[in-house]
């Protein structure tokens, strides 16, 4: 697909595979800081230092899908703060289509969750180089195997009935175009892609814990604003907006 610029989009990218790597959004740091960055993809069978949210740790296991799309922010860090909206919207609606059937559900900001157990995990990274702003969007879907995770149930594309033949590659294929499509709508308005999230979004009008660095917050989520951080109303009656901490379902115990 083509923009009618000619500016190549994220399914015409190349692709890099890798067989082993310590992580695709390190490999990506590392083309940015030797100058050779353009936009494209990253991926590898398997991590052996695979980065998630919060400092933890993804564990990557081959038959799963690591990449990471490096691409430059014409809006720079005002765009990045929008990638993880679009990126979920992206994986969400790939995994659709490698599993018909399937419903795949956002939990905000970015997780993409099947019947309230993950499937994937997005990490954002910019970095500044030369004045361009540059964004790392890392992507992991479990497609064969569902690795334990502390304190949340997991699941993968193959539990929930993919065909032995959805793979990593064609995981990409089905992401890419995905993402294609979800970078196309973000250049219309990120309205636009805050509507489509919360389409899918879990616990909307239901109680939640907020985790924050002072300590855990319970309301009511209540919507998202318009830069896409967490409304909360809380049991005072006072609105909060949340722009980053981990959410927890209060139905989920
Ligand atoms: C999370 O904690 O939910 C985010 C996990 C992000 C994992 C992906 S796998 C590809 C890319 N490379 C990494 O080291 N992390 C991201």
């Amino acid at each position: 697909m083509t923009r009618q610029t000619g500016e190549p989009m994220p399914t015409d990218w190349p692709v890099q595979w890798h067989e082993v790597i310590d992580s695709t959004n390190e490999e990506a740091r590392r083309v940015i800081a030797a100058g050779r960055a353009s936009p494209g993809w990253i991926a590898a069978r398997e991590q052996t230092a695979g980065r998630g949210r919060l400092s933890r740790t993804w564990i990557s296991t081959p038959g799963n899908l690591f990449a990471s799309a490096l691409f430059p922010l014409a809006r720079g860090v005002a765009e990045a703060a929008e990638l993880p909206f679009v990126a979920a919207l992206a994986v969400a609606e790939a995994a659709e289509r490698l599993v018909p059937g399937l419903q795949a559900r956002l939990k905000w900001p970015n997780d993409v969750r099947v019947n309230q157990a993950k499937l994937s995990g997005i990490l954002i990274e910019s970095v500044t180089q030369s004045a361009q702003v540059w964004a790392i969007v890392g992507i992991g879907i479990n497609v064969r195997h569902a690795p334990d995770s502390l304190g949340q149930q997991v699941t993968s594309l193959a539990s929930q009935g993919a065909a032995p033949g959805v793979n990593a590659e064609t995981a990409l294929e089905a992401l890419r175009e995905a993402f294609t499509a979800a970078r196309i709508l973000h250049s219309q308005g990120f309205d636009l892609i805050l509507n489509h999230w919360l389409a899918r979004a879990e616990a909307l009008g239901e109680r939640i814990v907020v985790g924050l660095p002072a300590g855990p917050v319970e309301g009511i989520f209540d919507g998202l604003e318009p830069d896409g951080a967490l409304r909360l109303l809380r049991d005072d009656g006072q609105l909060s907006r949340v722009s980053a901490g981990d959410v927890r379902l209060v139905r989920e115990g």
